[in-house]
């Protein structure tokens, strides 16, 4: 079985020491930065902005993999690729009518980025099924989105094995992404199912032996 790509998520690093908790990841064997940015309207929290990544990403050779947590991502998603973003994600929530959705994903292709589009627990998967063929990435959200420290909803588990399924079906080639409450244990529930990029912040941030939590959830 492949290994799976290891995207930390930042909103768990120490902000006092960021340069510190980048090289970190870099000497991990992660080779993804998960970037989460919230408005406080899609969901009750407020994180950090395009500047933030525009002055982080000139420093680092990770893959940015900007995880959009907003309402409106097409006024944002400009700034995001000017930063440095290699991902844009944003979710579907925002975009319930199909014909919308297909054309935001059309938008943001049309900046340069990779996209994904993700989906929180209570969505069901059969709402990206008519896109799959357009993304380059589908996130899972396993916890609801808006914090870091959650528990891993094991519905998820299911969502993965379903678009795995699909995958196969219409020679798609979208990484399939997991998001929240991944640890050594529900890593392994994740790989066994077919995920192909794990993110991780509480789990990985605040440990001194990160490299080997690294390690651990690649299996
Ligand atoms: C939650 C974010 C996640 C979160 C992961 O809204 O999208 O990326 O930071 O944190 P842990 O791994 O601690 O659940
Ligand atoms: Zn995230």
């Amino acid at each position: 079985m492949k290994k799976p790509i290891i995207a930390p998520s930042l909103l768990s690093a120490d902000f006092y020491c960021l340069e510190k908790e980048i090289k970190r990841v870099e000497t991990s064997g992660a080779t993804w930065l998960h970037f989460d940015v919230m408005d406080g309207h899609f969901v009750p929290n407020l994180t950090f902005g395009a500047p933030v990544l525009a002055k982080l990403s000139p420093h680092t050779d990770l893959t940015m993999d900007v995880h959009l947590m907003i309402e409106e991502p097409l006024r944002y998603a400009a700034d995001f690729v000017k930063a440095g973003a290699d991902f844009i994600t944003f979710h579907q929530e925002c975009f319930p009518i199909i014909s919308e959705l297909k054309q935001a994903i059309q938008v943001l292709h049309q900046l340069g980025v990779q996209v994904g589009v993700s989906i929180k627990p209570n969505t069901p998967v059969d709402v990206l099924s008519s896109v799959l063929p357009l993304l380059d990435m589908v996130l899972i959200m396993s916890v609801e989105p808006g914090f870091g420290g959650q528990a891993f909803q094991m519905n998820a588990l299911d969502k993965i094995r379903q678009l795995v399924q699909w995958r196969q079906a219409d020679q798609s080639s979208f990484l399939i992404q997991v998001d929240g409450g991944i640890n050594a244990t529900t890593a392994a529930a994740c790989r066994e199912a077919g995920a192909d990029v794990l993110v991780a912040g509480s789990y990985l941030f605040g440990h001194d032996d990160f490299n080997q939590r690294v390690g651990w959830l690649q299996g």
